[in-house]
């Protein structure tokens, strides 16, 4: 930060009118505290504040002004000192940007204002069992969701590779990197890889989506959306956080975030313009406002039954505003106030939840749609694939005709009281195959069988393996 911008921070500080002595030591405990990756680090950082004197009531009263007062001189008040120079074009905007601390303050923005709407979001409805955030910065929501949510894996995007490497160090500490992948990409590109997407139930993107608009334009992003839509699983959700417009009423740091963003050429749309282009896409939209002056939580639906993108909702109630923005400066007691970062609480551990088996799929070459018990749709990401089909059941020329599979299966036969016998077929061998037993077809093998001595209530295991990770059933 250059002098000039740091002391206009410092009168800015000074100005407004946040003069208690506990604020302010709240606050240079939030700024040190954000800027350590894990646990450890802000527990020894915690022991120094402590011995300086700080931190020794209780973090609750960073206020929400506080925040984004930070927010705006730590990351853009040389964007704001240069203004005019940036209307004619002398300076880029960006260079004026001080993007190692956006995160950081963004996130104290988040701890005191749109986190705990997001998170009351994200805690109705199902439990959670792949989630996707895109923008996902450091990781603040996806590291909770794992930690509330311990079925569910998470893959967490952002251009910035540095954050997401914060991110999976923080992960380790949790002991929650393994149900974590992350992916350094311009997330504008996941129409061209909705697969990234696909299957998941949950995707969140905080203050994300104007920068998109902004790169893409309007139509492109609209066919952004409609691809995340499309991979979403059936009554998936997308929770979008995003700032409009502000006008003459709106708060002080809505007038700013506007402009902050108007300088650097990116127009925030009006809450009815955003609303639009979600339902354009194919989305139910419900929203709730009041989280942080100028933005909005949306919560985008995909029905079961899905719409074509396109396709206009049939009702306006489709549309539910859950809540008013209270207009002008934000009140502490309205707040939703979340701890700290160093006190992150764990939310609500739901309990594991059973998944209706099975699902029917039409596999190539077989007579009849095959009960699968275990596969990627059950359990996202899943490499292994498990059918289980009831030898009695079974016609005498066997499920299928001859055919193949891109991946290994294993044909495994449990011990049974009565032993099963079934003949098969792979490539020129043919055999008996008698109970217990695990048989490897490895991919590509034209192989099938047919049953020789089973009784109904003896099931055969196909045991669908992809050592790549992924789908493990498709055929060659
Ligand atoms: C306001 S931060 C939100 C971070 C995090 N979700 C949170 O709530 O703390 C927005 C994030 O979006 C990321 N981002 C912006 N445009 C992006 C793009 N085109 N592709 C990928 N990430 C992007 C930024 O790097 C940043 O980490």
């Amino acid at each position: 930060m250059t002098d000039f911008a740091a002391k206009r921070m410092g009168n800015l500080i000074v100005n407004h009118d946040y003069s208690s002595e506990q604020k302010y030591d709240s606050l240079v405990n939030a700024l040190v505290t954000s800027s350590c990756s894990t646990p450890l680090q802000r527990k020894q950082l915690e022991n120094l504040l402590k011995e300086c004197g700080f931190g020794q009531q209780p973090n609750t009263d960073v206020s929400a002004d506080l925040a984004m007062l930070t927010w705006m001189n730590a990351c853009y008040a040389d964007l704001l000192a240069h203004a005019g120079d940036v209307l004619l074009g002398k300076v880029e905007a960006n260079s004026l940007v001080n993007h190692r601390l956006v995160g950081p303050t963004s996130r104290m923005v988040g701890e005191s204002t749109f986190y705990a709407p997001v998170f009351d979001e994200l805690s109705k409805g199902f439990p959670i069992r792949y989630f996707v955030d895109i923008g996902a910065g450091v990781g603040n929501v996806t590291l909770r969701v794992l930690q509330g949510h311990p079925n569910a894996r998470a893959l967490a995007i952002d251009k910035n590779g540095d954050s997401l490497k914060r991110a999976m160090a923080e992960a380790v500490e949790y002991d929650i990197a393994s149900r974590l992948s992350t992916k350094t990409m311009d997330a504008a590109l996941l129409s061209e890889q909705p697969e990234l997407i696909t299957g998941a139930d949950t995707v969140c993107t905080l203050f994300c989506c104007h920068d998109l608009l902004a790169k893409t334009g309007r139509e492109k992003f609209v066919s952004w959306l409609a691809a995340i839509y499309g991979a979403l699983r059936p009554k998936g959700r997308m929770i979008v956080a995003e700032a409009v417009h502000a006008d003459a009423k709106s708060h002080w740091f809505s007038k700013v975030f506007t402009l902050i963003h108007r300088l650097q050429k990116i127009v925030l749309p009006r809450e009815d313009e955003w609303v639009t282009m979600f339902e354009e896409a194919g989305f139910m939209v419900n929203m709730r406002d009041g989280v942080m002056p100028g933005s909005r939580v949306f919560t985008l639906l995909k029905p079961e039954m899905a719409k074509a993108p396109g396709e206009k909702t049939p009702t306006p109630l489709a549309f539910k505003r859950l809540e008013e923005e209270p207009q002008g400066r934000t009140t502490r007691q309205s707040q939703p106030q979340l701890p700290m970062v160093a006190e992150r609480p764990l939310l609500t551990i739901l309990p594991p939840q059973p998944i209706t088996v099975p699902v029917l799929r039409a596999v190539e070459g077989h007579h009849a749609p095959v009960p699968f018990y275990f596969d990627d749709s059950l359990v996202p990401g899943a490499p292994v694939s498990i059918a289980v089909v009831d030898l009695g059941a079974i016609p005498p020329g066997g499920p299928a005709e001859p055919h193949r599979h891109k991946h290994t299966e294993y044909y495994l036969l449990p011990a049974y009281p009565e032993r099963v016998e079934i003949e098969v077929t792979i490539d020129d061998h043919t055999f008996n195959l008698i109970s217990p037993a695990l048989l490897p077809i490895h991919a590509g093998a034209r192989h099938c069988f047919r049953v020789r001595k089973a009784k109904p209530g003896q099931f055969i295991f196909g045991v669908f393996v992809n050592e790549q990770g992924g789908q493990s059933h498709e055929i060659q």
